[in-house]
């Protein structure tokens, strides 16, 4: 069976990007096809920017809760918390020692940094430590274990995935063919989700919808979307508008065309805003109320986890056994 696998990192609220990127054509494809998907919170990754401990504690349980709310179901999926698979950080060393500092040195995230570091002014590495520098290959580590086939992303992963298969290209070129060589999976209308102020969807931007904010406060948050200055009753272009972009993912097929003419006929933002406030509230409102039970209930979300846990550790075994007998840890 195929392989499928995706992750992500307790660094903020899950917000409208991460679902519709990762979240919602994962657990499409989930459903659709006979895969085998394993889907984890990436909290060792989320170590590297989070160092307090409720709030990481609070994002990491968030992140599950969000899958589950989303319609998870963990008989299906396996279901875990990265940290609870020691052999990813086993796996993840033998790869470091196998990878070129010079390719970590390329990543886009740690050159960001570099960027932002030389125009403040303050010394290069200021603020990376050394799980943020060696960050891609834990993520390879993650990936290669199972085997991936397939990772469903956003854009902003796709060199990541890439470093994996070079990872693991490297790997069966030194000891032999041993791991398969993982593809992203992006959709080209949804790869990049803008965020409130037009640039990508971020939490570092600060500038997120969360998938799960109060009624009021999607709406204030639906209402600062930066918009053009098309004058109201003006036909606006429905392909090139964040806020119908949005629309799309969470209204019906007959909704959507509706809102296609009204926006070709004229409408303004803040009639636009309404409309997709609207779907996306109806949308979430049954998930919104999961998602906050089961917050409540942390122990339940333990357990999902830790069954999950179980199941991946039993699939990365045997090729974690693999791997040490090509590098020649057994006879
Ligand atoms: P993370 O936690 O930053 O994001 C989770 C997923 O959401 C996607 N995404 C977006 N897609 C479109 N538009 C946006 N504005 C947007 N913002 C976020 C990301 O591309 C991602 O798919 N390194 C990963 C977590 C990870 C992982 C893995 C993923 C760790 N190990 C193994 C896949 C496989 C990350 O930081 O994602």
């Amino acid at each position: 069976k195929e392989i499928v696998l995706t992750g992500i990192k307790p660094t903020g609220k899950v917000h409208v990007g991460n679902y519709i990127a990762a979240i919602k054509p994962a657990l499409q494809i989930a459903i659709v096809s006979d895969c085998t998907a394993l889907y984890f919170i990436a909290d060792y990754h989320g170590l590297t920017f989070i160092q307090d401990k409720e709030e990481y504690n609070h994002l990491s349980y968030g992140i599950a809760a969000t899958w589950l709310a989303m319609g998870l179901d963990p008989e299906r999926v396996i279901f875990y918390r990265q940290s609870d698979v020691p052999e990813i950080f086993e796996l993840n060393w033998i790869l470091s020692c196998l990878t070129p500092k010079g390719l970590m040195n390329r990543a886009h995230a740690y050159k960001a940094i570099l960027d932002k570091n030389e125009q403040l002014g303050v010394d290069m590495d200021s603020g990376v430590n050394m799980g943020l520098y060696t960050y891609p290959i834990l993520m390879a580590a993650d990936i290669l274990l199972f085997q991936s086939d397939k990772v469903p992303v956003g854009k902003d992963q796709i060199q990541h995935v890439e470093i994996a298969r070079d990872i693991a290209e490297g790997f069966n070129r030194n000891f032999g063919d041993t791991f398969k060589l993982p593809k992203y999976v992006v959709d080209e209308y949804t790869a990049v989700i803008p965020g409130l102020d037009g640039r990508k969807m971020s939490k570092s931007y600060n500038n997120t919808i969360p998938l799960f904010e109060s009624t009021e406060d999607l709406k204030k948050l639906i209402n600062k979307m930066k918009t053009d200055s098309t004058p109201p009753n003006e036909p606006r272009d429905p392909d090139t508008s964040n806020v119908f972009l949005l629309y799309k993912e969470f209204a019906t097929p007959e909704q959507i065309q509706e809102l296609r003419n009204k926006y070709l006929n004229g409408i303004s933002w803040g009639e636009a805003k309404q409309e997709l406030f609207q779907v996306m509230n109806d949308y979430l409102e049954e998930p919104r109320k999961k998602y906050n039970e089961l917050m409540g209930e942390p122990e339940q979300i333990d357990h999902i986890l830790f069954e999950g846990a179980k199941k991946a550790r039993a699939m990365a075994a045997p090729i974690l056994e693999k791997v040490k007998t090509k590098i020649g840890r057994y006879r």
